[in-house]
């Protein structure tokens, strides 16, 4: 394995996973100063592009999104999301996979479920592809976005999922959007980390959508924390620009050849 990826499964009960998303280089460039994981997650069909879900995102996106975070990133571990109906089946996944990461040069990629691409793990992973798991909230398969655990049935079955992936040797597993207690269990269960998203604070480790943590998304999600404001930033710096324009005092002398 990967020494990176040995470091962060020796995180596990000692320190906290910092993890987030970025789909271009200036912002995974900054990102990477203060995390161990960047994601190049298929939520940037939603979050980019305005897509309905991320089933709608393609390959060809995801590997031109990660190419541009790879120049921005040095230390941290950088995964990228397998995009819906490129790992319907083995053979499929580790063409698709292999594609991802010789043409980005990321350190894995991440699918999401659990005993149905079990095999598809297992495959991947004996090729030497890490793979990252992703269990609760499945965006690219679930048709209602509810947080996930209420049920004794859901949770046995995420429970159980989490085992068998760990079992298939994904390094650690994004758990999005489930019940407080459910993540604690789970989280104790495993020996890989487990990465939280809306999934309490007793997960290995957190990861949010970048634009999200700066505000940039207007939308307003239970599981976030606006660490900024960024819209309004923008907004002030864009009204300033215009009136400047508009004055014609810019650009001045300094700005001009
Ligand atoms: O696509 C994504 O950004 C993700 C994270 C929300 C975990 O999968």
């Amino acid at each position: 394995m990967k020494k990176k990826i040995l470091d962060l499964i020796k995180k596990k009960n000692k320190q906290k996973i910092v993890s987030l998303t970025a789909y271009s280089k200036n912002i995974a460039s900054i990102l990477d100063n203060h995390c161990d994981i960047v994601l190049v997650g298929d939520s940037l069909g939603s979050v980019l592009y305005n897509y309905k879900s991320t089933r709608e995102v393609s390959i060809d996106m995801m590997i031109e999104h990660s190419k541009s975070v790879r120049k921005g990133i040095k230390k941290a571990l950088m995964v990228v999301d397998m995009p819906h109906n490129t790992y319907r089946n083995s053979k499929e996944a580790l063409k698709n996979a292999k594609k991802i990461i010789s043409q980005t040069k990321c350190d894995a990629v991440k699918l999401e479920g659990g005993k149905k691409i079990y095999k598809v793990v297992k495959t991947l992973i004996k090729n030497k592809i890490p793979v990252m798991g992703h269990l609760g909230l499945l965006p690219q398969s679930d048709k209602t976005f509810k947080f996930k655990g209420k049920q004794k049935i859901e949770r046995d079955k995420i429970l159980q999922e989490s085992q068998l992936l760990e079992k298939a040797g994904v390094f650690s597993i994004v758990l999005e959007c489930i019940e407080t207690s459910l993540a604690k269990i789970i989280t104790r269960s495993i020996n890989i980390p487990t990465i939280g998203i809306g999934a309490s604070k007793y997960c290995d480790g957190q990861i949010l959508v970048f634009d999200d943590l700066i505000g940039l998304n207007p939308i307003d999600y239970k599981f976030v924390r606006k660490y900024l404001n960024i819209r309004k930033e923008i907004s002030m710096a864009i009204s300033n620009y215009s009136k400047d324009v508009r004055k014609n005092k810019f650009p001045s002398k300094k700005h001009s050849y």
